[in-house]
Protein backbone atom coordinates (compact mmCIF):
# COMPACT_ATOMS: atom_id res chain seq x y z
CA UNK A 1 0.00 0.00 0.00
CA UNK A 2 2.24 2.61 -1.09
CA UNK A 3 1.53 6.26 -1.73
CA UNK A 4 5.42 7.22 -1.93
CA UNK A 5 4.92 9.56 0.75
CA UNK A 6 8.25 9.64 1.12
CA UNK A 7 9.36 10.17 -2.16
CA UNK A 8 13.14 12.10 -2.69
CA UNK A 9 13.62 12.20 1.44
CA UNK A 10 16.03 11.03 3.37
CA UNK A 11 16.45 10.42 6.96
CA UNK A 12 18.47 8.06 9.70
CA UNK A 13 16.90 5.54 12.00
CA UNK A 14 18.14 4.80 15.11
CA UNK A 15 16.87 1.49 17.15
CA UNK A 16 16.08 -1.69 14.37
CA UNK A 17 17.50 -4.36 17.10
CA UNK A 18 15.20 -7.11 15.50
CA UNK A 19 12.05 -7.49 13.37
CA UNK A 20 9.90 -6.92 16.67
CA UNK A 21 11.60 -3.01 16.50
CA UNK A 22 9.29 -0.97 16.06
CA UNK A 23 12.41 0.99 14.48
CA UNK A 24 12.40 -2.10 12.19
CA UNK A 25 8.88 -1.86 11.00
CA UNK A 26 9.44 1.65 10.55
CA UNK A 27 12.68 1.77 8.07
CA UNK A 28 10.77 -1.06 6.12
CA UNK A 29 7.79 1.34 5.52
CA UNK A 30 9.89 4.50 4.82
CA UNK A 31 11.67 2.68 2.43
CA UNK A 32 8.41 1.50 0.63
CA UNK A 33 7.26 5.16 0.43
CA UNK A 34 10.30 5.97 -1.34
CA UNK A 35 12.65 7.14 1.24
CA UNK A 36 16.39 6.68 1.46
CA UNK A 37 17.35 5.88 5.04
CA UNK A 38 20.51 4.98 7.06
CA UNK A 39 20.37 2.79 9.61
CA UNK A 40 22.21 3.06 12.82
CA UNK A 41 22.29 1.30 16.69
CA UNK A 42 24.98 1.19 19.59
CA UNK A 43 28.19 -1.14 18.79
CA UNK A 44 26.75 -3.91 21.37
CA UNK A 45 23.40 -3.99 19.76
CA UNK A 46 25.14 -4.98 16.36
CA UNK A 47 26.22 -7.55 17.64
CA UNK A 48 23.31 -9.04 18.94
CA UNK A 49 20.75 -8.17 16.82
CA UNK A 50 19.98 -8.58 12.85
CA UNK A 51 20.22 -4.97 11.71
CA UNK A 52 22.62 -6.32 8.70
CA UNK A 53 19.53 -8.39 7.67
CA UNK A 54 17.51 -4.67 7.85
CA UNK A 55 20.24 -2.95 5.79
CA UNK A 56 19.50 -5.91 2.73
CA UNK A 57 16.04 -5.52 2.56
CA UNK A 58 16.37 -1.52 2.84
CA UNK A 59 19.58 -0.72 0.47
CA UNK A 60 20.91 1.18 3.42
CA UNK A 61 24.02 1.32 4.99
CA UNK A 62 24.54 0.70 9.15
CA UNK A 63 26.55 2.87 10.73
CA UNK A 64 26.88 2.65 14.66
CA UNK A 65 27.00 5.04 17.14
CA UNK A 66 25.91 4.89 20.37
CA UNK A 67 22.94 7.52 21.39
CA UNK A 68 25.31 8.23 24.44
CA UNK A 69 28.13 9.64 22.67
CA UNK A 70 28.40 13.34 20.76
CA UNK A 71 31.62 11.93 19.38
CA UNK A 72 29.59 8.65 17.83
CA UNK A 73 26.53 11.19 16.77
CA UNK A 74 28.22 13.75 14.92
CA UNK A 75 30.05 10.81 12.70
CA UNK A 76 27.03 9.24 11.99
CA UNK A 77 25.57 12.83 11.05
CA UNK A 78 28.98 13.87 9.11
CA UNK A 79 28.56 10.03 7.09
CA UNK A 80 25.13 9.84 6.76
CA UNK A 81 25.75 13.27 4.68
CA UNK A 82 28.05 11.99 2.77
CA UNK A 83 25.90 9.02 1.71
CA UNK A 84 22.72 11.65 1.14
CA UNK A 85 24.80 13.84 -0.79
CA UNK A 86 23.87 16.69 1.67
CA UNK A 87 21.22 17.67 4.09
CA UNK A 88 18.25 15.11 5.04
CA UNK A 89 15.06 15.39 6.15
CA UNK A 90 13.92 13.29 8.96
CA UNK A 91 15.54 11.15 11.77
CA UNK A 92 13.54 8.24 14.02
CA UNK A 93 14.35 8.44 17.55
CA UNK A 94 13.72 4.79 18.56
CA UNK A 95 15.88 4.17 22.24
CA UNK A 96 15.24 3.36 25.39
CA UNK A 97 17.17 1.38 27.88
CA UNK A 98 16.84 1.21 31.80
CA UNK A 99 19.72 -0.87 33.54
CA UNK A 100 17.15 -0.37 37.20
CA UNK A 101 14.75 -2.37 34.51
CA UNK A 102 16.99 -4.76 33.50
CA UNK A 103 18.35 -5.78 36.96
CA UNK A 104 15.10 -5.75 38.51
CA UNK A 105 15.48 -2.63 40.54
CA UNK A 106 12.85 -1.32 42.15
CA UNK A 107 12.23 2.19 41.78
CA UNK A 108 12.19 3.06 45.40
CA UNK A 109 15.73 1.22 46.10
CA UNK A 110 17.05 2.42 42.91
CA UNK A 111 20.77 2.59 41.79
CA UNK A 112 21.55 6.40 40.91
CA UNK A 113 24.50 5.39 38.54
CA UNK A 114 21.84 3.17 36.81
CA UNK A 115 19.20 5.93 36.66
CA UNK A 116 22.11 8.10 35.16
CA UNK A 117 21.96 5.66 32.47
CA UNK A 118 18.37 5.43 32.05
CA UNK A 119 17.92 9.42 31.61
CA UNK A 120 21.47 9.75 29.18
CA UNK A 121 20.16 6.61 26.92
CA UNK A 122 16.50 7.55 26.87
CA UNK A 123 16.27 10.99 27.43
CA UNK A 124 19.15 12.75 26.93
CA UNK A 125 20.09 11.57 23.98
CA UNK A 126 17.35 13.06 22.07
CA UNK A 127 18.61 16.30 22.80
CA UNK A 128 22.34 15.11 21.87
CA UNK A 129 20.71 14.25 18.48
CA UNK A 130 18.90 17.35 17.59
CA UNK A 131 21.75 19.55 19.43
CA UNK A 132 24.45 17.92 16.90
CA UNK A 133 22.00 18.08 13.83
CA UNK A 134 21.00 21.53 14.73
CA UNK A 135 25.08 22.61 15.28
CA UNK A 136 25.79 20.60 11.71
CA UNK A 137 23.16 22.06 10.36
CA UNK A 138 21.93 18.45 8.89
CA UNK A 139 18.31 18.79 8.38
CA UNK A 140 16.51 20.66 5.61
CA UNK A 141 14.09 23.29 6.63
CA UNK A 142 10.54 21.16 7.18
CA UNK A 143 12.52 18.23 8.54
CA UNK A 144 11.04 16.31 10.89
CA UNK A 145 12.43 14.52 13.98
CA UNK A 146 10.46 11.75 16.17
CA UNK A 147 11.33 10.56 19.21
CA UNK A 148 8.92 7.27 21.13
CA UNK A 149 7.63 7.61 24.10
CA UNK A 150 4.88 6.37 26.85
CA UNK A 151 1.91 7.20 28.84
CA UNK A 152 4.07 6.24 31.82
CA UNK A 153 5.23 9.88 31.30
CA UNK A 154 1.89 11.10 32.45
CA UNK A 155 0.43 8.59 34.36
CA UNK A 156 1.83 5.94 36.98
CA UNK A 157 2.59 2.63 35.96
CA UNK A 158 4.75 1.69 38.29
CA UNK A 159 6.68 -1.80 36.74
CA UNK A 160 7.88 1.03 34.16
CA UNK A 161 10.10 2.10 37.18
CA UNK A 162 12.52 5.26 36.13
CA UNK A 163 11.83 4.78 32.22
CA UNK A 164 8.52 6.60 33.12
CA UNK A 165 11.15 9.61 34.65
CA UNK A 166 12.96 9.21 31.39
CA UNK A 167 9.91 9.64 28.70
CA UNK A 168 9.08 12.83 30.91
CA UNK A 169 12.50 14.31 30.10
CA UNK A 170 12.04 12.84 26.41
CA UNK A 171 8.83 14.81 26.22
CA UNK A 172 10.06 18.07 27.61
CA UNK A 173 13.07 18.17 25.17
CA UNK A 174 11.11 17.31 22.23
CA UNK A 175 8.66 20.51 23.33
CA UNK A 176 11.35 22.37 24.66
CA UNK A 177 14.21 21.79 21.69
CA UNK A 178 10.97 22.16 18.86
CA UNK A 179 10.66 25.43 20.41
CA UNK A 180 14.40 26.70 19.32
CA UNK A 181 14.51 24.12 15.73
CA UNK A 182 11.37 25.84 14.51
CA UNK A 183 12.38 28.77 14.95
CA UNK A 184 15.99 28.45 13.65
CA UNK A 185 15.29 26.29 10.69
CA UNK A 186 11.31 25.16 10.46
CA UNK A 187 12.26 21.86 12.13
CA UNK A 188 9.37 19.98 13.66
CA UNK A 189 10.32 17.92 17.07
CA UNK A 190 7.80 15.48 18.14
CA UNK A 191 6.79 12.61 20.35
CA UNK A 192 4.69 9.70 19.65
CA UNK A 193 3.19 7.80 22.65
CA UNK A 194 3.08 4.07 21.61
CA UNK A 195 0.49 1.16 23.15
CA UNK A 196 2.53 -1.69 24.64
CA UNK A 197 4.14 -3.98 22.39
CA UNK A 198 6.08 -6.64 22.00
CA UNK A 199 9.52 -6.13 21.24
CA UNK A 200 12.75 -6.83 23.08
CA UNK A 201 12.65 -3.68 25.26
CA UNK A 202 8.92 -3.62 25.78
CA UNK A 203 8.70 -6.96 27.21
CA UNK A 204 11.69 -6.33 29.83
CA UNK A 205 9.16 -4.40 31.43
CA UNK A 206 8.24 -6.63 34.90
CA UNK A 207 4.19 -7.92 34.20
CA UNK A 208 4.20 -7.12 30.46
CA UNK A 209 1.45 -9.54 29.49
CA UNK A 210 -0.99 -8.29 31.98
CA UNK A 211 -0.05 -4.22 30.99
CA UNK A 212 -0.51 -5.54 27.27
CA UNK A 213 -4.07 -7.01 27.98
CA UNK A 214 -4.82 -4.50 30.05
CA UNK A 215 -4.31 -2.01 27.82
CA UNK A 216 -5.61 -4.10 25.17
CA UNK A 217 -9.05 -4.17 26.53
CA UNK A 218 -9.03 -0.81 27.50
CA UNK A 219 -8.56 0.59 24.17
CA UNK A 220 -11.44 1.15 22.54
CA UNK A 221 -9.27 0.45 19.00
CA UNK A 222 -7.26 -2.33 21.01
CA UNK A 223 -3.40 -1.79 20.83
CA UNK A 224 -1.64 -0.12 18.19
CA UNK A 225 1.06 -2.29 16.46
CA UNK A 226 4.53 -2.01 15.65
CA UNK A 227 3.40 -1.79 11.97
CA UNK A 228 0.71 0.92 13.33
CA UNK A 229 3.33 3.32 14.78
CA UNK A 230 5.28 2.74 11.67
CA UNK A 231 2.82 3.81 9.35
CA UNK A 232 2.15 6.97 11.68
CA UNK A 233 5.98 7.93 11.85
CA UNK A 234 6.08 7.92 8.39
CA UNK A 235 2.67 9.92 8.52
CA UNK A 236 4.83 12.62 10.24
CA UNK A 237 7.87 12.34 8.37
CA UNK A 238 6.12 13.56 5.28
CA UNK A 239 4.45 16.98 4.20
CA UNK A 240 1.04 16.01 5.26
CA UNK A 241 2.23 17.22 8.81
CA UNK A 242 3.71 20.02 8.03
CA UNK A 243 2.88 22.47 10.88
CA UNK A 244 2.61 19.50 13.50
CA UNK A 245 5.66 20.66 16.37
CA UNK A 246 6.05 20.27 19.66
CA UNK A 247 3.53 17.59 20.52
CA UNK A 248 3.04 14.60 22.38
CA UNK A 249 0.94 12.10 19.99
CA UNK A 250 -0.68 9.50 21.52
CA UNK A 251 -1.07 6.62 19.10
CA UNK A 252 -2.76 4.08 21.70
CA UNK A 253 -6.26 3.09 20.35
CA UNK A 254 -7.61 5.39 22.53
CA UNK A 255 -6.03 4.27 26.23
CA UNK A 256 -5.26 7.90 27.21
CA UNK A 257 -8.83 8.62 27.10
CA UNK A 258 -10.58 5.64 28.60
CA UNK A 259 -11.61 5.63 31.93
CA UNK A 260 -13.04 2.05 31.88
CA UNK A 261 -14.63 -0.05 29.18
CA UNK A 262 -16.89 -2.80 29.03
CA UNK A 263 -14.33 -5.74 28.43
CA UNK A 264 -12.39 -4.27 31.61
CA UNK A 265 -15.88 -4.77 33.44
CA UNK A 266 -16.36 -8.44 32.29
CA UNK A 267 -12.95 -9.47 33.00
CA UNK A 268 -13.37 -7.81 37.04
CA UNK A 269 -16.88 -9.95 37.21
CA UNK A 270 -15.91 -13.25 35.96
CA UNK A 271 -13.02 -12.96 38.90
N1 LIG B 1 7.59 -1.72 23.18
C1 LIG B 1 6.76 -0.94 23.86
O1 LIG B 1 5.86 -1.41 24.58
C2 LIG B 1 6.90 0.55 23.73
C3 LIG B 1 5.82 1.38 24.08
C4 LIG B 1 5.99 2.76 24.01
C5 LIG B 1 7.22 3.29 23.61
N2 LIG B 1 8.25 2.44 23.29
C6 LIG B 1 9.55 3.02 22.91
O2 LIG B 1 9.84 2.68 21.57
C7 LIG B 1 11.25 2.79 21.38
C8 LIG B 1 11.76 1.57 20.65
O3 LIG B 1 11.65 0.43 21.44
P1 LIG B 1 11.14 -0.97 20.90
O4 LIG B 1 9.91 -1.29 21.68
O5 LIG B 1 11.08 -1.00 19.41
O6 LIG B 1 12.25 -1.98 21.45
P2 LIG B 1 13.69 -2.42 20.89
O7 LIG B 1 14.33 -3.13 22.04
O8 LIG B 1 13.54 -3.17 19.64
O9 LIG B 1 14.43 -1.04 20.61
C9 LIG B 1 15.16 -0.31 21.57
C10 LIG B 1 16.45 0.09 20.89
O10 LIG B 1 17.25 0.97 21.69
C11 LIG B 1 18.59 0.70 21.31
N3 LIG B 1 19.55 1.25 22.26
C12 LIG B 1 19.71 0.94 23.57
N4 LIG B 1 20.76 1.60 24.07
C13 LIG B 1 21.28 2.36 23.06
C14 LIG B 1 22.37 3.27 22.96
N5 LIG B 1 23.16 3.53 24.01
N6 LIG B 1 22.61 3.86 21.77
C15 LIG B 1 21.83 3.61 20.70
N7 LIG B 1 20.78 2.76 20.73
C16 LIG B 1 20.52 2.14 21.91
C17 LIG B 1 18.62 -0.83 21.31
O11 LIG B 1 19.77 -1.37 20.71
C18 LIG B 1 17.34 -1.13 20.56
O12 LIG B 1 17.57 -1.22 19.18
C19 LIG B 1 11.85 3.00 22.78
O13 LIG B 1 12.05 4.38 23.00
C20 LIG B 1 10.75 2.49 23.67
O14 LIG B 1 10.82 3.01 24.99
C21 LIG B 1 8.12 1.10 23.33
Amino acid sequence: MSHQLLKGKKGIIFGALDERSIAWKTALVAVAEGAEIVLTNAPVAMRMGKINELAKLCNAQVIPADATSTADIERLIEKSMEIFGGKFDFILHSIGMSPNVRKNIEYTSTNYDNFLKTLDISALSLHRVLQTAMKMDALNEWGSVLALSYIAAQRTFPGYNDMADAKAILESIARSFGYHYGFAKKVRVNTISQSPTATTAGSGVSGFDVFYNYADKLSPLGNATAEDCANFCVMLFSDYTRMVTMQNLFHDGGFSNTGVSGKIIDAMVQQ
